[in-house]
């Protein structure tokens, strides 16, 4: 029979890793690696963190969020304690997701943006810089999906694509990360696709998952540059989400596409909020520079 041992006072983690070392106290660290304890992990690199996924007291900016995935965000991260900056082009859906927050009692409130407009860019930054004094959390989630096959692509098709969904990525990333990179800390998640990684079948949009791969692309090459700044910047990449996009492709497409998924089902928009809120969170201060396969696993076969 198992007998009972009283429970020591004995941190989880690193004092547990090796056998002769000293237990730590509560939120110290490791004598040998003093040099090197980085406040910018925040509150996750101590072991006596309560809660690194508590976004309280956070700024954060969310493009795309009238509805769909970027609503769910909003919603998750209001909900974790983040004063929330809903943006969008549809100012209509954008009063309602600002009403819907308010009501559950999270902090929002909504500003138009067009994300392809570079000034609409620099106004709304500053504009949020200037009443809150930063932004600490900046998920990039609009986008459009084009369904067209390589030969029927023209180049009006693939510029849009692009536009929409890589260069205002890259652009609104510039924009909030030189605040970012100046205080010293921030957490960006761009929404990347699982056609980032392989050809979706059976509709067709080369330009869409070109795009998506130029997202998680770009958000490894800003993880590397912003790094030593405290500046994360991570990717996530969705399979089928039950929102309006993908229905693009038409409807006859569900049982189709539901043979594709492991588990033979869709993903719910809060699936997808929840990782990512946890990327934008200090519980995830290890990761960055990394596309997240949120999938449910589409990609296995
Ligand atoms: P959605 O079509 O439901 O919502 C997109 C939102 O972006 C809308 O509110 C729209 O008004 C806004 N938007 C479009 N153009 C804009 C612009 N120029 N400026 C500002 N806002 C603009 O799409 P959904 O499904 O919520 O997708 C969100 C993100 O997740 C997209 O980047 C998409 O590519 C990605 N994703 C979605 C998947 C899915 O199955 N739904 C799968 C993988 C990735």
């Amino acid at each position: 029979m198992a007998q009972k041992t009283k429970a020591k006072s004995v941190p989880p983690g690193p004092a547990r890793a090796g056998s002769r070392r000293q237990a730590l106290k509560l939120g110290q660290a490791h004598p040998a690696w003093a040099a090197d304890a980085d406040a910018r992990t925040g509150d996750a690199g101590r072991a006596d963190s309560r809660d690194p996924f508590s976004l309280q007291g956070r700024v954060a900016m969310v493009t795309g969020a009238a509805r769909g995935i970027g609503l769910a965000v909003a919603e998750r991260l209001a909900v974790l304690g983040a004063h929330v900056v809903l943006t969008d082009i549809n100012q209509e859906g954008l009063e309602r997701a600002e009403a819907g927050i308010a009501a559950e009692k999270g902090s929002a409130e909504s500003i138009r943006l067009d994300v392809t407009d570079r000034k609409d860019i620099a106004r709304v930054v500053d504009k949020v810089v200037a009443r809150h004094g930063r932004i600490d959390i900046l998920i990039n989630n609009a986008g459009i999906c084009i369904n067209a096959a390589a030969l029927d692509t023209t180049p009006e098709v693939w510029e849009r694509q692009m536009t929409i969904n890589l260069d205002a990525v890259f652009f609104l990333s510039q924009a909030v990360g030189a605040h970012m990179v100046e205080a010293g800390r921030g957490a960006m998640v761009n929404l990347s696709s699982f056609a980032a990684v392989v050809d979706v079948r059976p509709q067709k949009h080369i330009a869409y998952s070109v795009s998506k791969a130029g997202v998680a692309h770009l958000s490894k090459v800003l993880a590397s540059e912003w790094a030593k700044s405290g500046v994360r910047v991570n990717a996530i990449a969705p399979g089928f989400v039950m929102t309006d996009m993908p229905l693009g492709a038409g409807m006859e497409m569900h049982d189709i596409w539901r043979k594709f998924v492991p588990a033979e089902r869709f993903l719910h928009p809060y699936e997808i909020a929840n990782v990512i809120a946890f990327l934008a969170s200090d519980a995830s201060s290890a990761i960055t520079g990394q596309l997240i396969m949120a999938d449910g696993g589409i990609t296995i076969w």
